[in-house]
């Protein structure tokens, strides 16, 4: 039977092998982390909407490797609980909203057009080094104003964290705190530089919201929030892009189909979260003795639960394992769910089509290109997507 690991070399080049074996049992150990991973689809529908299940790493075993991680990583809202969640994610979700996200597309078309604009007119390229992880990482250093000379430390700092949160040989690594110092103390510095010089930038409209009433933003909780954002919205949606390329180049009658209707674009990109989704997992814990697929799971159990497992589920989709944009039916949990539902959903999905409609504009006849080891994939635990992505542009 295969491994399920996170960590493990097969897994991470294809977890769905190891997903379909693993199904039926519905439960398993997590051996990387702790506690138990959780596969079977109407499980994973209960627990990730299931208000019982939390999130917050101090009402978690506190034996479980993963717990030490997360209470040292400051990931805010993420494993955070009402009524603190609540609180938070209340006065931050005008920052995300469709408006919002509305009003940040062209500069976001802006990016992906410049990005097109420094690759060749055509021959071979690694579309996902220069293009899919490319947006993503411009995108969110504009939102969070990050300083043109201080983008190239950002990246590292962003990335080192983002790669080695869910490695169980990485996440206590001295590069791993050292990156996570880094990125706290700029956006320290940019919070306390706020408070001194008011401004109407996203940073100081978070000031703005900070007092010292109840119910008030505090600094900590700020710098929290924007410590967590390069991690959740770079690598994400960086993989969305190059898995949506991916898949098509990989299934040429669908890429056919998109090159000749654009509006299909939004489809195929609801096809790669189900087929090929950027996170595999979302991370609860268990508050009450209960039972999941008939075993029994004490208070404190981390569940991670694989989200991945329904896109792929064979009783929801006819011939899970093929990408096909035409579906009559399609359910997946890419963005999670609950009351942790990605915030960044709509920016995640509003990148990821634009840069899709302006490559195959730009490069309609592209095409993968041929020979060993062109698609290698990342070897990041807890994300699914593409280091290098070999293509033929005309
Ligand atoms: C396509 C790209 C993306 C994917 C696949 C993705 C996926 C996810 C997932 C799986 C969760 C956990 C939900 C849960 O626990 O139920 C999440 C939460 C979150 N995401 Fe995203 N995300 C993406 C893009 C973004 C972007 C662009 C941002 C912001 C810049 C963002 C910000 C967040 C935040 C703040 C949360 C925590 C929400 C909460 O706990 O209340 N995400 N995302």
């Amino acid at each position: 039977m295969a491994i399920l690991s996170i960590a493990d070399p097969d897994f991470l080049e294809d977890p769905y092998p190891a997903i379909h074996e693993h199904r039926p049992s519905g439960v398993v150990p997590n051996v990387d982390h702790g506690g138990i991973w959780l596969l079977d689809s109407d499980e994973i529908r209960g627990a990730v909407r299931d208000p019982s299940f939390l999130s917050d790493p101090e009402k978690a075993d506190p034996e479980a490797p993963i717990t030490k991680v997360l209470k040292a990583a400051g990931l805010s809202i993420f494993y955070m609980d009402p009524p603190r969640h609540t609180r938070i994610r209340g006065l931050v979700s005008r920052e995300f909203s469709p408006h919002r996200v509305k009003e940040m597309l062209p500069e976001i078309e802006t990016t992906a057009r410049a990005t097109l604009d420094e690759l060749p007119g055509g021959g071979l390229i690694d579309i996902a080094a220069t293009f899919a992880d490319v947006i993503p990482m411009i995108v969110i250093s504009d939102f969070l104003e990050v300083e043109r000379e201080l983008r190239a430390d950002f990246r590292n700092w962003a990335l080192t964290r983002v790669k080695n949160l869910f490695d169980p040989k990485k996440n206590r690594s001295p590069e791993f705190a050292e990156a996570s110092r880094s990125l706290r103390g700029y956006f320290t510095r940019k919070v306390e530089m706020r408070h001194r010089e008011p401004a109407t930038d996203l940073i100081g409209r978070l000031v703005a919201l900070t007092g010292v009433q109840e119910g008030d933003l505090r600094e900590d909780e700020i710098i929290d929030l924007l410590n967590l954002m390069p991690g959740a919205g770079i690598i994400t949606t960086a993989d969305l892009i190059g898995n949506t390329i991916h898949a098509l180049l990989t299934h040429p009658d669908q890429l056919e189909a998109v090159v000749a209707d654009p509006s299909l674009i939004p489809d195929a990109i609801e096809e790669t979260l189900r087929f090929d989704t950027p996170a595999l997992s979302v991370g609860r814990i268990v508050t009450e003795q209960t039972e999941l697929c008939g075993q029994r799971v004490e208070p404190g159990t981390w569940v991670r639960v694989m989200t991945a497992a329904v896109g792929r589920d064979p009783a929801l989709h006819p011939d899970p394992d093929r990408f096909q944009i035409d579906r009559a039916h399609r359910e997946h949990f890419a963005f999670g769910g609950g009351t942790h539902f990605c915030l960044g959903a709509h920016l995640g999905r509003a990148e990821a089509t634009t840069a899709l409609r302006l490559l195959l504009e730009r490069f309609p006849k592209i095409s993968l290109a041929k020979g060993d080891d062109v698609a290698v994939r990342r070897r990041v635990p807890g994300f699914r997507g593409l280091d290098r992505l070999m293509v033929q542009l005309d």
